[in-house]
């Protein structure tokens, strides 16, 4: 049976990102009402002029800090006066800081600036979102989150597949803070369906693998040399799992961790 989404809204954070574009896309496809919230819009608006006619329409693009609670407050309002309900919320953005050398950084040497930079992104963003737009699902007394984590949420990364391996020409690690604030994301998960599941509110998460997305052969090779399935996930592969997860056809899931990594972290 394929998910549907017919006439849901959904709110989907860090939607001109990889993962949140391509959950807007399959979403729109499926009849849903997509309030795309990013900083950025390059990759929703074309999205938006590649889209067939009857689905223009569903499309709504939010210019949205997801740090600033004002700002999301002021998008909940828009959402909600263009369609009168919000059923769906996958709180997906996530940064890797204003400095890509800051964000690699070895951990003995890591800033705290740096670390609190991307914690006030990757988890608590998180909470404001689920704060603004979960407040609204409990007073319609009813709604679906679907949280981003990562595989390093749940295990620490084997460094020996960054030698040699770069995204966009600068080379890569995974920092703890990245790890840390992934962990979080899935203890707020937990901690919130069991807070909301009275109230008829889901929230689970989806933890991909890594995403191709541009790294070079060599991460390519070593990352996949490391997964059951032998390669990476593409992005739709990962979006599938989300809209799964915010449609009726997982109605009595919450609290679920839905691991999409091609079996990396399970055998
Ligand atoms: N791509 C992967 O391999 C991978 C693997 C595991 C987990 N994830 C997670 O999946 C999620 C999506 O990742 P992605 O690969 O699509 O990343 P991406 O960098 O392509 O997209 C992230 C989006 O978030 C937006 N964003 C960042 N800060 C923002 C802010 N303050 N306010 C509003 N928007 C902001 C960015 O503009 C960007 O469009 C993230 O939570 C990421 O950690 C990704």
């Amino acid at each position: 049976m394929q998910n549907n989404l017919e006439n849901k809204v959904i709110a989907v954070t860090g939607a001109n990102g990889i993962i949140g574009l391509e959950v807007c896309r399959l979403a729109l496809l499926q009849g849903a009402k997509i309030a795309a919230i990013d900083i950025s819009d390059n990759n929703i608006t074309a999205l938006k002029e590649n889209l067939p006619k009857e689905h223009v329409e569903n499309l709504f693009y939010i210019q949205c800090d997801v740090r600033n609670r004002n700002a999301l407050d002021h998008a909940l309002s828009q959402i909600i006066s263009r369609w009168a309900q919000l059923d769906g919320l996958h709180n997906n953005a996530a940064w890797k800081g204003k400095n890509l050398e800051d964000f690699f950084t070895p951990f003995e040497d890591y800033k705290l600036e740096t670390w609190q930079e991307i914690f006030s992104v990757n988890l608590d963003s998180v909470m404001l979102v689920d704060q603004v737009f979960g407040s609204q699902m409990v007073k319609q007394k009813k709604g679906s989150i679907v949280h981003t984590a990562s595989i390093y949420g749940l295990r620490a990364p084997d460094n020996r597949i960054y030698e040699g391996s770069e995204y966009m020409g600068t080379p890569i690690n995974t920092p703890a803070v990245y790890a840390a604030s992934k962990g979080g994301v899935i203890a707020l998960s937990r901690y919130l369906a069991g807070y909301w599941g009275p109230k008829n509110i889901r929230v689970n998460t989806v933890t991909p693998g890594g995403v191709e997305s541009g790294q070079n052969d060599i991460f390519t090779q070593n990352y996949s040399s490391k997964v059951p399935l032998g390669r990476m996930a593409k992005n739709n592969e990962i979006a599938e799992a989300v809209l799964f997860l915010l449609s009726d056809q997982s109605s009595y899931m919450t609290g679920h961790n839905l691991v999409v990594d091609g079996g990396y972290t399970q055998c």
